[in-house]
């Protein structure tokens, strides 16, 4: 390790184009991954969330929500790679329904549809607008533009974040891979939203236009959809931003969460790393921190817009560190670290910010191949509003590491889903090909075979694997 790294790379950034901003953004983190430094936010320095106002309660006279929802805008955070799943492009184009028609709808397709269902349910205008990377850029929009009326009022349908260069894990050097040199750049996660957003000048845009709210998610998360009650609770908050939180069941041990930090009483993001070891149990008793974070933000777009300008785009978030391979569906190729930042975590940057809790069904994201089943099947149902609703409780699905790639995953689904309304679980070990029509009851397994095995057409899986019927 070397100031030799972050020079290399803040040259490979200038001689790309990147803007100063981001080269500056980036040059801090690097020296924080240096430095080892870890943001730790000790458990006695800080109190939990509590008895948050509830999305179930809300009492919202239609006038209002109709009103808060015709000055929201609707942003998609759609530039990661989903290489957890073995991919380099936009998840948001995987295929997540099939209609009754049969016709197969992406995740961007069904976020078009619920954004033009609440434009035709409260004649908001509802600009929707993606944050892209590099690598999804091009795809995203091409699929945007088999669709009519998306764009509103001359607005942008996306704006594009930054990239920075991949970093060997033995030396912190910007690392080469000449066999596709696009690999060696990463998008820099989604608190890179910030500097993008101050670059595109989309903040001033959406205020030109007579917007002055933000709704804010994962393009991964299609409980995310428009919401004119939040929107109108939002606007009546006054507060300059405002996150989405659930309530942590027993099977949620996610590590990132909220909590108020005694000193000043701000509200800040505590991530797992930032957890230290003493306090990990008490960081994840879903007694003590009752609420997980759910990645769905509002934003009054005035207070935004003064933080932006006030800092040039840089906000001091917290640095996460993320370990992966150079080549993400090569598994074998050379290690490599990427700088990220978390956008919740700017949470402590907005004096009065804000949460809410709602339902879990605003929070239905994809990162692995075994959410991406569940939402594929008939435990969810795509409503008019092109809403996914739960007809059953979500078994616990376990797929072995045979499916962890996209690819390998389709290949042995490419007869749609089996149904898991029935089943409280699915664990599937060694390498199952499904055939069309299979259920999956009670708890369901499927036995490492030794080889490669099919599951007929029609069968029956259940605690002792398959049964034919
Ligand atoms: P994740 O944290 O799940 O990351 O992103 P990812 O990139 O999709 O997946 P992995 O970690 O590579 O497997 C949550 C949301 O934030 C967006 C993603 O598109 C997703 O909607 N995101 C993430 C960005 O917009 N930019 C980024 O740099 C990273």
């Amino acid at each position: 390790m070397s100031d030799r790294g972050l020079e290399l790379a803040r040259t490979k950034m200038t001689e790309a184009g990147v803007a100063p901003a981001a080269v500056e953004t980036f040059s801090r983190f690097y020296r924080l991954l240096e430095s080892g430094e870890s943001g730790l936010v000790r458990e006695a320095d800080v109190e939990p969330l509590e008895d948050l106002p509830r999305h179930a309660d809300l009492h919202v006279p239609a006038a209002d929500a109709t009103d808060a929802l015709a000055r929201t805008a609707i942003i998609k955070l759609n530039g990661g790679l989903g290489t957890s799943m073995g991919m380099d492009r936009a998840k948001s184009l995987l295929t997540v329904r099939r209609t009754d028609a049969g016709q197969d709808l992406s995740f961007l397709d069904v976020i078009v549809r619920q954004v033009q269902a609440a434009r035709a349910a409260t004649g908001a205008r509802l600009p929707l607008v993606l944050m892209n990377s590099f690598r999804t850029q091009d795809d995203s929009l091409a699929a945007l533009a088999k669709h009519d009326g998306v764009a509103v009022d001359g607005l942008p349908l996306d704006f594009l974040q930054n990239r920075e260069p991949k970093l060997r894990a033995d030396d912190l050097e910007p690392v080469e891979w000449p066999a596709d040199p696009s690999l060696e750049w990463c998008p820099p996660g989604h608190g890179d939203l910030y500097p993008a957003l101050h670059a595109s000048g989309l903040v001033q845009a959406l205020l030109d236009a007579g917007f002055r709210y933000a709704s804010v998610s994962n393009s991964d998360n299609l409980g995310a959809a428009p919401d004119a009650e939040i929107a109108a609770w939002f606007a009546a908050s006054g507060a300059p931003y405002a996150a989405e939180m659930c309530l942590k069941t027993p099977a949620d041990v996610k590590g990132g969460q909220l909590v108020v930090r005694r000193s000043d009483g701000r509200i800040v993001q505590r991530e797992t790393a930032q957890t230290h070891p003493d306090d990990l149990d008490a960081a994840l008793d879903p007694t003590v921190h009752r609420y997980f974070h759910t990645n769905n933000l509002w934003f009054d777009l005035e207070a935004l817009a003064a933080e932006l300008d006030r800092t040039g785009g840089v906000l001091e978030l917290p640095l996460i560190r993320n370990d992966k391979t150079v080549d993400p569906t090569d598994p074998s190729s050379p290690e490599v670290v990427q700088i990220e930042s978390a956008m919740g975590a700017a949470v402590a940057v907005f004096e009065g910010a804000t949460a809410i809790e709602v339902g879990r069904e605003r929070f239905l994201p994809v990162k692995k191949t075994s959410d991406l089943l569940l939402m594929r099947s008939d435990v969810y149902e795509l409503t008019g509003d092109y809403r996914l609703v739960a007809r059953a409780s979500a078994p616990l699905v376990e797929l072995s590491g045979t499916y962890k790639t996209i690819s390998r995953f389709d290949e042995r689904f490419a007869a749609g889903a089996p149904s898991l309304r029935g089943a409280s679980s699915l664990t599937v070990d060694g390498d199952w090909s499904f055939g069309a029509g299979v259920r999956v009851v009670g708890e369901g397994v499927l036995s490492d075979a030794g080889e490669p095995a099919t599951v007929p057409d029609g069968a029956t899986v259940g605690p002792s694997g398959v049964a034919t019927s």
